[in-house]
């Protein structure tokens, strides 16, 4: 070996020279093309709304608006699916007067005691409503106004107290799409808008702005457009109770001021008020509310799909996706997540079907009273404290997520609600001792669907019952 012979200088092989410019060249065309589908990528997720079709200003077809969106428009055809089940919810039609059959003697006289189905995904919205057992000839068109894209454009059309104060059979022919794009876009920009007056009118009752909404709200207030309690004023021209405040006891205020009743209760001839389904009201007690969490947030978390990242459009129960829905802000694990909803909502479930089980048993406490021949001037005290646990009651129970949007405050509602109940039932043990009765009235067993409407029906009959016992004469 040489040891000392200086190194000859390195000579690269030909082909070297010629192999690396090609390699560096083919390595730029590559990173070119990468770089060139990222932007394309890019543009395509935040794609202002330069429409590839223009979408006309009221178009109610959801399918016209899926062209421009694909991604969108198929996520939202997904609300299709009704088979799907949680603890409490999922989109499958549950029979509610079937599992809890304390709500034939709660709701009797009224629609609901005909037919009570959990509700499913939007895309059924137009089917459900024109099917529903619960419409008659009498049903105004207001009906239509939580159901169709078609209702912003009528409205446009007609003015909003024209639409409602017509019956819901006149639009038969001229409503033909469910909840879709148009009640939540403006075609043009693809901005979030309120496309219900009432929900603006509402906010201009509290003495607010909503065009002056931030843009996190809106992703809730598109929802609190049909998401909310609402009621029919003159000539059924639709109206949210909220110029007291949201609170259940400022909307129970609201109707308590106007002397609003939705039905005399047959049983108990109490003037009830239905609840219809406050979400966005509940929700807004909530810690989530609080810390600026939105509907859309959970429901409509954010899905990716070759690259691009886009708001999935299948609004659905959050527990059917808890990985997007709420594994984005809560790192514990999907089953965790679960375990906690679903012992807040037993916890709740429990607290709301003690109370139903007294204002049952309130009602027919008070026609047992009525029996006996105890005056409307004793009862209507009574009565209004069974008006007033109803509608707690209702508050909570008509609104969707047993308690999921608002554990505390829904607990403490369902609180308030079995004792006012419990309140007017001993009132009633009070009247009747003073007339030398101890009995308790004979109720029907409530935990059978079939008993409770035979009850009901019997008591509403020519030849009604006598529900003291000794008093079969009375
Ligand atoms: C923190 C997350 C979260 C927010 C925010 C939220 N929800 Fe929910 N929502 C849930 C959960 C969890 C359920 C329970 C689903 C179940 O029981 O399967 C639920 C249930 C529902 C349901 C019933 C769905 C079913 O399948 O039973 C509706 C309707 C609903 N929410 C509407 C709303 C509206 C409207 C808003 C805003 C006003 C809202 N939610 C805000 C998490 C949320
Ligand atoms: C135009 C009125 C309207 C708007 C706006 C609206 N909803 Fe609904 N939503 C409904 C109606 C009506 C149903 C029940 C449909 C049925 O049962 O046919 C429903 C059903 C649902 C369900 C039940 C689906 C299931 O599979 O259980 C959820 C969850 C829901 N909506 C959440 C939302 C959220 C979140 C928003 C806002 C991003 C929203 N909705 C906006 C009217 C509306
Ligand atoms: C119930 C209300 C609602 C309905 C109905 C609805 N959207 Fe959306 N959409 C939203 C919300 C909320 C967002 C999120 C917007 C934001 O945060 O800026 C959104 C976002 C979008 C975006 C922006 C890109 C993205 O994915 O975030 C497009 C495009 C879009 N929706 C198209 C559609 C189409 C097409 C339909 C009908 C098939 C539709 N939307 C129906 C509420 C709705
Ligand atoms: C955008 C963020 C965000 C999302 C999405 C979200 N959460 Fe939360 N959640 C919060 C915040 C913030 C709190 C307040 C407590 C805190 O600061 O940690 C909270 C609190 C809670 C609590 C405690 C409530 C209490 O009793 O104090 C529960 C339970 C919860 N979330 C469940 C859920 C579930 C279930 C989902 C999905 C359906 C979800 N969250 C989605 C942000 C979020």
């Amino acid at each position: 070996m040489k040891r000392n012979e200086p190194a000859a200088p390195t000579r690269w092989p030909v082909w070297v020279g010629p192999t690396l410019f090609l390699l560096t060249a083919a390595v730029i065309v590559l990173l070119g093309l990468l770089a060139f589908s990222i932007v394309e990528r890019r543009w395509e997720t935040q794609r202002p709304a330069i429409a590839l079709i223009p979408i006309a200003e009221w178009e109610p077809d959801n399918a016209v608006w899926g062209r421009n969106y694909p991604r969108q428009y198929e996520s939202y055809l997904r609300t299709r699916d009704d088979t799907t089940r949680t603890r409490y919810g999922g989109g499958y039609p549950r029979d509610y007067l079937e599992i809890y059959p304390h709500l034939t003697i709660l709701y009797a006289g009224y629609g609901f005691e005909r037919e009570y189905l959990q509700g499913r995904g939007h895309a059924h919205a137009y089917d459900d409503v024109v099917n529903t057992r619960r419409r008659d000839e009498h049903t105004p068109a207001t009906c239509w106004t939580c159901k169709t894209t078609d209702a912003p454009r009528l409205i446009a059309e007609m003015g909003a107290a024209a639409f409602y104060a017509a019956p819901f059979d006149a639009f038969l022919d001229r409503i033909r799409h469910p909840i879709g794009c148009q009640d939540c876009h403006d075609p043009a920009t693809m901005n979030l808008r309120i496309t219900r007056p009432a929900l603006r009118e509402a906010f201009a009752a509290m003495g607010r702005d909503i065009d002056a909404a931030t843009h996190q709200e809106m992703r809730s207030l598109v929802c609190a457009q049909c998401h909310v309690e609402y009621y029919f004023g003159e000539d059924n021209y639709l109206i949210f109770p909220w110029a007291r405040g949201l609170r259940v006891e400022q909307v129970l205020a609201y109707f308590d001021d106007l002397g609003f009743s939705d039905w005399i209760h047959p049983i108990s001839e109490t003037p009830m008020l239905k609840v219809q389904h406050p979400d966005y009201e509940i929700y807004a007690m909530g810690i989530h509310a609080y810390r600026n969490v939105s509907c859309a947030d959970c429901h409509m978390p954010y899905r990716t799909e070759g690259g691009v990242k886009f708001t999935d459009h299948h609004i659905q129960s959050p527990l059917l996706n808890i990985a997007s829905s709420c594994g984005v802000c809560h790192r514990w694990s999907e089953d965790e997540i679960r375990v906690r909803v679903e012992s807040i909502q037993d916890a709740v479930h429990e607290a709301k079907l003690a109370a139903e089980d007294v204002i049952a048993r309130a009602h027919i406490d008070i026609a047992a009273a009525m029996q006996v021949g105890i005056g409307d001037e004793d009862l209507a005290p009574l009565r209004q404290l069974v008006r007033h646990a109803q509608f707690r009651w209702d508050f909570v129970a008509s609104n969707n997520g047993v308690g999921i949007h608002a554990p505390q405050e829904c607990t403490r509602i369902l609180g308030d609600s079995r004792s006012l109940a419990q309140e007017a039932r001993l009132g009633v043990a009070r009247l009747l001792a003073a007339r030398g009765i101890a009995d308790e009235p004979r109720y029907p067993d409530l935990s059978i669907r079939e008993a409770a409407q035979a009850f009901v029906r019997a008591l509403r009959s020519d030849d009604p019952p006598a529900l003291l016992p000794g008093r079969e004469d009375g």
